[in-house]
């Protein structure tokens, strides 16, 4: 059974007093229900990784990079190599956000690049795919979420469940208050499952973990979390207070445990 993966991605907010207080919070309260079934993940920004790491051990909280560089090493002023992340034993790193994508010019080629770097150092990525709205307008949205899967998996065998983690973030509904349905991501997240049965298999694709991220809260992540292809959120704004991001834990773990 896949398991729920409640992922915040802090994005460039927090410093070091405010994750390490985040963190002190969190911890014990996160080590006090029963994870099992969930998978908890908070995504600092990169000088706090090694911090957040620390001050979480012992919880079932893993920390995630937010991404990667697709070189290995070398003169890459401000990058950072998977390695390092491995260094670290970090599991998890995001790549292909819809913000890097836009503001770094990231394209499906890049984002391949940084997805076999990770995946070299057996670091597990969180690809995030998503289209805009003027693309959903136009009726897009499957061709562009498939064509960057397509780019990004160019080429690449997955073996393994739990190798990677698909993240669908419509750019319309990433830090506008503005969520897609629950119906309207199943519909999305239903294309994704197809596309990564199609090109793998279907035991493969059954246990690969589809998140939902865009404008996800405590008040509609039950309404996600309801539908059969979601399994779980990347969350931005709603996962800066410990409370807000607890009270979304909470919801998975009682969805993964049968209780709703
Ligand atoms: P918001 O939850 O703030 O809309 O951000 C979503 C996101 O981009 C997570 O990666």
């Amino acid at each position: 059974m896949r398991k729920l993966i409640i992922a915040g991605n802090w994005k460039m907010y927090k410093g070091l007093e405010d994750a390490k207080s985040f963190a002190r919070e969190v911890a014990p309260i996160a080590k006090g229900m029963d994870t099992t079934n969930v998978v908890p993940i908070l995504a600092p920004a990169y000088p706090f990784l090694a911090v957040l790491q620390r001050d979480l051990e012992g919880s079932p909280v893993k920390v995630s990079a937010q991404d990667v560089s697709s070189h290995p090493d070398g003169a890459f002023t401000g990058e950072v190599s998977a390695a390092m992340l491995a260094s670290l034993k970090l599991p998890y790193s995001i790549v292909g956000h819809s913000e890097r994508r836009a503001y770094h010019a990231e394209t499906n080629a890049i984002v391949r690049e940084k997805l076999l770097a990770l995946m070299q150092h057996d670091i597990c990525p969180i690809l995030c795919v998503g289209e805009t709205l003027v693309q959903r307008d136009a009726g897009n949205t499957k061709d562009v979420v498939v064509d960057q899967l397509s780019g990004a998996l160019h080429k690449i065998n997955l073996y393994n469940q739990g190798e990677i983690i698909i993240a669908y973030e419509p750019v319309w509904a990433i830090g506008t208050g503005r969520n897609a349905t629950g119906e309207q991501a199943q519909e999305v997240h239903a294309i994704i499952r197809k596309w990564l049965k199609d090109k793998y298999s279907e035991t493969l694709a059954n246990g690969i973990s589809i998140l939902y991220g865009g404008s996800v809260k405590p008040e509609n992540i039950d309404e996600l979390l309801a539908m059969p292809d979601i399994d779980g959120g990347l969350i931005g704004g709603a996962s800066l207070k410990p409370d807000s991001y607890l009270r979304m834990l909470e919801s998975a773990v009682k969805r993964a445990n049968g209780e709703q």
